[in-house]
C-alpha cells in the first residue's frame, strides 16, 4: 500500500519552516531576539511525544523554554480527551490562561491535541474562553507553524480542526525532549479498533506507521545523543507495518533496533493482545536489549463484557498469550488497565476481573472507572450498576492489586537486579536513605543508595526492601561491559 504519499513532503515541510523563520522575523521586529515558549502536557505518552515534536518548530522558529507560564510568550496546553476527569482538569487550567493574558495581553495561548479535535470543545472554547488565540486538533499538528503565523500577522483568533483525517507523518523534524536518558519514539500514529469506550479513533484517525528506515535513524541518533531507556509508541504498537505492505512488522523492527550498536534498554506500549503473536513473544526473548516486559491492557475478565467492549479476545486467550511469555521470559513484568463499571457490567462480571487478576498477577495495573465519551458506541449504553456498586468495585479491585503488587515486590528483596540509575531524587523522601530513582528491565522503580554520581548508567544493586509501589536497594558494583 502506498505509505509514502501520508508522509508530509519535501515542499510542505520547508513551507512550514518557513513560517518559522517569518514567526521568527516578527518577534525580532517587536525587539524579541529570543521568545519564550511554555508548554503544558496532559494525558499519555504518545502527547507528551507529540508536544516534543512541538518543541521541535517552536526552536526552529527560535523559541527558548521556560517553566514559568507567566513570563512566556506562546503558551501551549496539549490535552487529553481520554475519560472526562482529563477534561475538567484542562477547563480548569485554562481559566487560569485569561489571567495570563491580563497580566501579559501580548501572550499567545494555544489549546492542542485530542480534545481540541473535537468540535463541541472547539464551539465551547471560541463561545467560553476569549483569551484562547489558537485551537487545534491533532490532524492539524504539522501546521502548527502556518496557523501561529497566522494569529501573530493578523491578529484573529484561529481553529483549525480539520485536515486529512489520516493525518500527515511529520519527518525531519527534530523533537525537543527532555533532558535525561529515557526517550520516546513514535513509531505510528492513530487507532483502528474502535473498543467501544474509546474516544481515540475519533481524535487521531486511522493506523499509520512510519517507515522503519525513518524510526531506525531516529533511534541510533537517540542512542548516539546517550539516551539509554527508550520506549517505542503507538496506540497499538502490534498492528505497526500493516499499512506498509509487509515489509515490517513490529517484531522485525523490533530486531532491527536490537542490532543496533550501544548500550541501551528498548520497550514499547501499548500491545493490543488480540495482535500480540507468538512472534512477539519469541523476538522479545531472543533480543538482549529488547526489555522483557508488556503492557497488555486487559480491560475486563467477563468475555460478554470484552464482547460489549468491541476487544475482539476471550479472558481464556489472554491467559494463554500469558502462558506463552512466561514460559520464554519467566522474569516478564506484566502490567495492564482495567475499566470497572462499563455499561452492562454486572456484579458477578466484575467478580471474573478479579478472578483475572488472581490468574495472571500483574506486577501493577492502571485501573479506571468507566467514563462515557461522546461519540463512541458505550456512550449511551445502559448501566445496571449505581455509582456507588461501582466505586465498591473499584475500591475492591485496587486493594486485590495492591496486595498482589507487595507480594511480588518481596520476591525482589535479597535479589540483584540490574537498573538503569535516573537523575530523579527520591522527591517523596520515605526510606530517605535511598536518595536516587532507578528503573529494572521491568520498569520498577528502586530507590537506590549509594548512587550517587551514577546518574545514566547501568548498575547492579542488591534490594534490601519492598513496598506495593517501589522498591529499595543498595548499589553493590557498577555493571561491566
Ligand atoms: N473510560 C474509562 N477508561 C477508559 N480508557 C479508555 N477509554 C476509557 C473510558 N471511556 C482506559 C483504557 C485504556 C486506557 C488508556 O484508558 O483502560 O487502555
Ligand atoms: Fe493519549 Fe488517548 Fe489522551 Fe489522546 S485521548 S492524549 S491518545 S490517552
Amino acid at each position: 500500500m502506498e505509505n509514502r504519499s501520508r508522509v508530509m513532503s519535501r515542499e510542505l515541510l520547508d513551507i512550514q519552516k518557513n513560517y518559522c523563520c517569518k514567526i521568527n522575523e516578527i518577534y525580532a521586529e517587536r525587539g524579541i531576539n529570543r521568545p519564550l515558549a511554555f508548554t503544558q502536557t496532559f494525558g499519555c505518552q504518545q502527547n507528551e511525544a507529540d508536544t516534543e515534536l512541538i518543541r521541535g518548530m517552536l526552536a526552529l522558529m527560535g523559541f527558548d523554554f521556560t517553566d514559568d507560564m507567566a513570563s512566556a510568550d506562546v503558551i501551549i496546553v496539549n490535552t487529553c480527551a481520554i475519560r472526562d476527569h482529563a477534561e475538567q482538569r484542562v477547563y480548569g487550567n485554562v481559566g487560569e490562561l485569561s489571567h495570563i493574558k491580563k497580566e501579559n495581553p501580548s501572550a499567545i495561548t494555544v489549546l492542542c491535541g485530542c480534545m481540541a479535535q473535537q468540535q463541541h470543545v472547539a464551539e465551547r472554547i471560541k463561545n467560553s474562553y476569549p483569551y484562547v488565540d489558537i485551537v487545534f486538533g491533532t490532524y492539524a499538528l504539522s501546521r502548527f507553524p502556518q496557523l501561529l503565523y497566522t494569529r501573530l500577522s493578523s491578529g484573529k483568533r484561529v481553529f483549525d480542526l480539520d485536515g486529512d483525517e489520516k493525518g500527515i507523518i511529520i519527518e525531519d523534524i527534530e523533537p525537543v525532549r527532555k533532558k535525561g536518558h529515557k526517550a520516546w519514539l513514535s513509531i505510528m500514529y492513530g487507532c483502528n479498533n474502535f473498543c467501544s469506550y474509546c474516544v481515540v479513533p475519533y481524535v487521531r484517525g486511522r493506523e499509520r506507521s512510519r517507515e522503519p528506515e525513518a524510526v531506525l535513524r531516529e533511534f541510533e541518533s537517540l542512542v548516539r545523543q546517550g539516551y539509554k531507556d527508550i520506549t517505542l509508541l503507538g496506540q497499538n504498537v502490534n498492528s505497526y507495518g500493516n499499512d506498509l505492505g509487509g515489509k515490517c512488522d513490529f517484531p522485525d523492527l523490533l530486531r532491527k533496533i536490537n542490532d543496533i550498536p550501544g548500550d541501551f534498554w528498548v520497550r514499547f506500549m501499548t500491545s493490543h493482545p488480540k495482535d500480540a503473536t507468538k512472534k512477539l513473544f519469541d523476538t522479545m526473548a531472543e533480543c538482549e536489549k529488547v526489555c522483557a516486559s508488556i503492557h497488555l491492557p486487559v480491560q475486563a475478565g467477563s468475555d460478554r463484557v470484552l464482547q460489549d467492549m468491541n476487544r475482539r479476545y476471550t479472558a481464556e486467550k489472554y491467559l494463554s498469550l500469558v502462558d506463552y511469555a512466561r514460559k520464554l521470559m519467566p522474569n516478564l513484568t506484566i502490567t495492564s488497565d482495567i475499566i470497572v463499571g462499563f455499561p452492562g457490567e454486572t456484579n458477578e462480571e466484575f467478580q471474573e476481573t478479579i478472578e483475572l487478576l488472581e490468574k495472571v498477577r500483574f506486577d501493577s495495573l492502571f485501573t479506571f472507572i468507566f467514563s462515557p465519551r461522546r461519540g463512541t458506541k458505550a456512550y449511551d449504553m445502559p448501566d445496571v450498576l449505581t455509582k456507588e456498586e461501582k466505586q465498591k468495585n473499584f475500591d475492591r479491585l485496587l486493594e486485590v492489586q495492591n496486595r498482589i503488587s507487595k507480594e511480588k515486590n518481596d520476591l525482589y528483596v535479597g535479589k540483584t537486579v540490574k537498573v538503569l540509575v535516573g537523575r530523579e531524587e527520591n522527591e517523596k523522601n520515605y526510606n530517605n536513605e535511598y536518595t536516587k530513582q532507578s528503573r529494572t528491565e521491568g520498569f520498577k522503580l528502586v530507590y537506590l543508595r549509594g548512587a550517587e554520581g551514577l546518574e545514566g548508567q547501568f548498575v547492579n544493586a542488591v534490594i534490601e526492601r519492598s513496598s506495593t509501589w517501589a522498591l529499595f536497594g543498595a548499589v553493590i558494583e557498577r555493571e561491566q561491559r
